[in-house]
């Protein structure tokens, strides 16, 4: 089916397959076991909040959760640029304040995400691009950091910046294409703004050793010498049925250039191992002296954005999951980290999601939404494996005469005009049974009009 519908937005999908993490050493000896995530974090010094929605703050349920159990919160979409300047210098706030509010009143610490990213820009912000771009996009730096001045604990400044794949470089965007120094200059207004609010730069698939995380690690040394102001640095963390071996030696490697490190947006897709994977985000966390805390992206599983993946440490009635008791374990052993148990995956051989193994030639689907606008267009493209699960998958994008594919994330194309071809990347090519992923890509001209086709394999 083909979805043409009005959206600013654009999913990015991400999911490290892998591996182990390493020991580590005490750092922080126990207090009384805490009960709750956000107790047990603070006696380490740390927070742990989770991205609420303004949407849901009318549940009672989830608020009860919330209040209970989490002293940080970041709103899920509602410091966004789409969020908040959805017309050019016409700013609102709403949303963005409830979410404010509620963590405050909550005493709670508040992230605030994100100032400039390439998805979720307004209609206007994408159809302008050169110095009218950058001037738009500092001034929105400037005016939403002024109106939190003071409120917020840290910053997403810039998000998902760096392209995946090995070239550790930057990804393509109308932002990029102001010029290599939009993210620094970004920092500078953001820190003129609100002078005490941390100062973070976030990204996913960056959370063990790889081109990608060390493009970002390039960068953040060079910011550091140069005395560009950054202060922390966000690992999303949207992880499928492993974790890379070297999580929290990446995590340490960032923290010894002088730079907080947080996880973000934490959500690990259920499987045999999701409550060991969550014990080793937060082992490693607890170990890296300079990791200040943890955010889980959502409360609920049916909070969350990965449908049908219940990546989350409450189920859909709010009961406290495995992943829930491992987490707050963890966290209550008091700053120690431990080695991986012997039903963690092994270095070497990362273990699929499902217990049927993704086997190749599984049958695929895509649909795709598109955000136009005159002369591009944004199209999300949804990925969905058929009754077996898959590992890969290739979709045919076909474009009208006229259209090219100017860039695209979480997918790699061959061709940019006619028939395109997407692969998949590293992390999201296996797929359990009737299960998604999402890539997208930006273009000139007018968007697909057909279904897409899909391969895997
Ligand atoms: O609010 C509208 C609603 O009015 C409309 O009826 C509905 C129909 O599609 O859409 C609603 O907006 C959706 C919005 O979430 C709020 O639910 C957008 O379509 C949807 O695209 C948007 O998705 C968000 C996504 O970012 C956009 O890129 C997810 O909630 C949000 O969890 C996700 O968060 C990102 C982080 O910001 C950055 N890192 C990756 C992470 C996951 O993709």
């Amino acid at each position: 089916m083909l979805l043409l519908k009005k959206r600013r937005s654009v999913l990015l999908a991400s999911a490290a397959v892998g591996l182990a993490v390493t020991a580590g050493v005490a750092l922080v000896g126990t207090a009384e076991a805490a009960s709750t995530l956000g107790a047990s974090a603070a006696q380490t010094g740390r927070y742990f909040g989770a991205a609420i929605a303004a949407g849901r703050l009318g549940d009672a349920t989830y608020t009860g959760i919330l209040t209970r159990e989490f002293n940080a919160v970041t709103p899920e979409n509602e410091m966004k640029w789409d969020a908040t300047e959805p017309s050019q210098g016409r700013f609102t706030f709403t949303n963005g304040d409830r979410i404010l509010n509620q963590g405050l009143s909550n005493g709670s610490k508040v992230r605030g995400h994100a100032l400039l990213w390439h998805a979720q820009q307004p209609g206007w912000a994408q159809s302008l691009s050169g110095s009218a771009l950058r001037t738009a996009a500092i001034n929105h730096v400037t005016q939403v950091a002024t109106h939190y001045k003071g409120k917020i604990y840290a910053w997403d400044v810039v998000n998902e910046a760096f392209a995946d794949g090995g070239s550790g470089g930057r990804r393509d965007s109308n932002l990029q294409r102001t010029g290599n120094d939009w993210i620094e200059a970004a920092f500078k207004a953001a820190r003129a703004a609100d002078p005490n609010a941390k100062l973070c730069y976030n990204d996913y698939n960056t959370d063990g050793v790889n081109a990608k995380s060390t493009g970002v690690y390039n960068m953040v040394r060079d910011f550091k010498s140069r005395g560009v102001p950054i202060d922390c640095v966000g690992f999303q963390s949207h992880l499928g049925t492993g974790i890379p071996g070297d999580y929290q030696a990446n995590l340490q490697r960032f923290a010894d250039l002088g730079v907080d490190v947080q996880i973000t947006e934490l959500d690990v897709a259920q499987g045999g191992n999701q409550a060991n994977i969550y014990a080793s985000v937060t082992k490693a966390c607890l170990a890296v002296s300079r990791c200040t805390g943890i955010t889980v992206w959502g409360i609920r599983d049916s909070d969350s954005w990965r449908t049908g993946e219940n990546p989350l440490l409450f189920d859909n009635s709010g009961n406290k999951k495995a992943a829930y008791t491992s987490v707050l374990n963890a966290l209550n052993a008091g700053g120690t980290t431990n080695p991986p148990s012997p039903s963690s995956p092994s270095p070497s051989s990362p273990s699929p999601s499902t217990s049927t193994p993704p086997q190749p030639g599984g049958a695929c689907s895509a649909t795709v939404s598109l955000n136009s606008w005159n002369g591009g267009f944004v199209a999300t493209i949804k990925v969905t494996a058929g009754a077996a699960p898959i590992n890969g998958w290739t979709v045919g994008v076909t474009l009208p005469s006229g259209s090219a594919v100017t860039n695209a994330w979480s997918a790699t194309n061959t061709g940019s005009t006619g028939t395109v071809s997407f692969r998949n990347v590293s992390y999201n090519g296996q797929l359990g049974a009737g299960a998604g992923t999402e890539f997208g890509f930006q273009g000139t001209g007018a968007g697909p009009t057909t279904t897409p086709t899909c391969a895997a394999g």
